[in-house]
């Protein structure tokens, strides 16, 4: 058997490292981080092209069995995958996990989309922008708001808001950093988008303790079915239905 792991999540990394020794298992990476964390199994870089590369990739490659741990909000990803699977007859499952839900203390305001989240702000609010840099574009409105945009890689690009100015910063982070980092900034507002985890949670977390607003994008709907909500559960099915 041999299984294609679609990654750029931490929990693709746990998957890779549960398996680690496996010999049919791979991990392919779309690239958009320049500098990928070490994983445990062999890795493939870059995009397929279209469906149709992908097809291609899974039949030159004999790929048995593909597991879809890409982010959640990585959407067109995931349903050209399931697709192509379904299309080629070879299983598909995805890993995800469930999206954060609010607690008591919490100040959530749950929005559709960027643009929903950027009506919720204050004009005068001094906002910070967790949602990566790939869909800056879609926050144009922020307008003259002091925006803090976190970015894994040291950016290149100028930066696209009128005010404030990128914050580098690999996840996972702690909370008191977190703390200390929106009260250094005087951030009153963040922006989040719900991709659920562990990882990710410090900063809700802070805002908790801060009693910051957290503007909270919902996730895109998609097919629940043939998914897992732990690492555990998808190693189990790897270990039962694919062994590699
Ligand atoms: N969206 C987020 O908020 C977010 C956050 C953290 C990490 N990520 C990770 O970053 C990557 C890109 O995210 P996205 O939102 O741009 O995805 P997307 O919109 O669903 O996919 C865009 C394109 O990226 C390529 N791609 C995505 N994942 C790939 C993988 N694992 N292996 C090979 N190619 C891949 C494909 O290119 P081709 O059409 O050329 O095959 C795909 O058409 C994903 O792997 C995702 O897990 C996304």
């Amino acid at each position: 058997m041999s299984l294609l792991i679609l990654g750029g999540t931490g929990e693709a990394r746990d998957l890779a490292a549960a398996l680690r020794g496996s010999p049919g298992a791979r991990v392919s990476l779309a690239g958009a981080t320049r500098q990928a964390l070490d994983l445990a199994l062999p890795v493939r870089r870059g995009g397929f092209g279209s469906a149709e590369g992908f097809a291609d990739y899974l039949r030159y490659e004999s790929i048995s069995a593909v597991l879809d741990a890409t982010h959640p909000f990585a959407v067109r990803i995931t349903a050209r995958s399931r697709a192509v699977c379904d299309r080629l007859g070879v299983p598909y499952r995805q890993l995800l996990r469930p999206p954060w839900a609010p607690g008591p203390g919490d100040r959530w305001h749950s929005v559709p989309d960027a643009k929903a989240a950027v009506a919720k702000l204050p004009p005068d609010a001094t906002v910070f922008l967790a949602t990566g840099r790939q869909t800056l574009d879609e926050f144009v409105g922020l307008g003259a708001r002091q925006v803090f945009v976190r970015v894994i890689d040291p950016p290149r690009a100028k930066f696209p808001f009128g005010r404030g100015r990128f914050i580098v910063g690999r996840p996972p982070f702690a909370l008191p950093d977190e703390t200390a980092l929106f009260t250094a900034l005087g951030v009153d507002w963040l922006v989040v988008k719900n991709s659920g985890g562990a990882r990710g949670w410090a900063k809700l977390e802070a805002a908790r303790t801060l009693r910051l607003p957290v503007v909270m994008i919902a996730r895109p709907p998609g097919p629940q079915d043939r998914t897992f909500r732990d690492v555990a559960a998808a190693v189990d099915w790897v270990r039962e239905e694919a062994p590699v």
